[in-house]
């Protein structure tokens, strides 16, 4: 018998979610159907009845352009709303709970009238909408980005484990990374340009965080939460247009 570490047995029932859930973007997207009923997503997307749901992830609420929301979510906005792979997950589970819950508002009223109830449904629907968000970054696009002859030139390594956080240094120096996926998988390393650090084999965390440091010493970076079988890139410390929010905010 396994016995888990008791801060993934936290997150698990924080998830609600049975030790065996993975995200799956394939599924994902026939969940999206749902969603295409509102949201329209991919090139050439417009807003509908929803936002247009490309580079959702690490965007502020209610700020899609041209898209007319609905006076709860614009205040939440407001108050810094800023979406993550968690948050999305807690809001599409009761939209209206989680903006009275985020704005402290009791009446705040949701525009967006649809509950996805299932737990691995809303993983694999975000695993799915995080293919069309730049800063959550898949093997997959990464390679791409590549192949397009962008910044991102570093090698993707053919061997990233589907059960384990990964955090790449794309930048130009060596800077000091740590990935976290929760228990004691937590590792640390100054990571040459082009390396990666992966958690050990995680048995149950759909996602941990990512940290990228100048030095150890100076813990001044930025942490960003990233899907488990995801590879995310980090150029540099500082890189806080791609960070959701500063290591300082904890
Ligand atoms: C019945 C229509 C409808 C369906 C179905 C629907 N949504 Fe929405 N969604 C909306 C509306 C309307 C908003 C804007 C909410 C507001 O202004 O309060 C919204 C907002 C959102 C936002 C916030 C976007 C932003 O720009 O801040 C996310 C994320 C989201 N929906 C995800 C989903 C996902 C994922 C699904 C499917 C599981 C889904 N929605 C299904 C109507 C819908």
């Amino acid at each position: 018998m396994k016995i888990f570490p008791p801060a993934a047995a936290a997150l698990i029932a924080l998830l609600g979610a049975s030790p065996i859930l993975a995200q799956d973007a394939d599924a994902g997207k026939t969940v999206f159907k749902k969603c295409a009923a509102c949201h329209k997503i991919g090139d050439g997307a417009k807003n509908a009845a929803g936002p247009v749901l490309n580079n959702v992830i690490g965007r502020a609420a209610g700020t899609f352009d041209g898209f007319k929301y609905g006076k709860g979510m614009k205040e939440a906005s407001e108050k810094g709303l800023i979406w993550d792979a968690e948050k999305i997950a807690e809001y599409i589970t009761n939209p209206k709970k989680y903006l009275r819950a985020y704005t402290g508002n009791k009446r705040a009223k949701a525009k967006m009238k649809f509950k996805l109830k299932d737990a691995q449904q809303r993983l694999d629907v975000i695993a799915y909408i995080s293919t069309f968000s730049e800063s959550a970054m898949t093997p997959e696009k990464a390679a791409t980005m590549s192949e397009d002859g962008g910044d991102t030139m570093a090698t993707m390594p053919s061997d990233i484990p589907t059960n384990a956080i990964c955090v790449q240094n794309s930048g130009q120096e060596t800077y000091f990374f740590a990935v976290d996926g929760g228990g004691d998988s937590r590792k640390t390393g100054h990571l040459e340009p082009g390396e990666t650090l992966c958690t050990g084999a995680l048995e149950m965390a759909m996602q941990g965080k990512v940290s990228v440091f100048e030095t150890e010493d100076h813990l001044e970076g930025c942490t960003r939460i990233v899907a488990s079988g995801m590879v995310e890139q980090m150029r540099k410390y500082a890189d806080f247009d791609r960070c959701l929010w500063s290591s300082n905010d904890g």
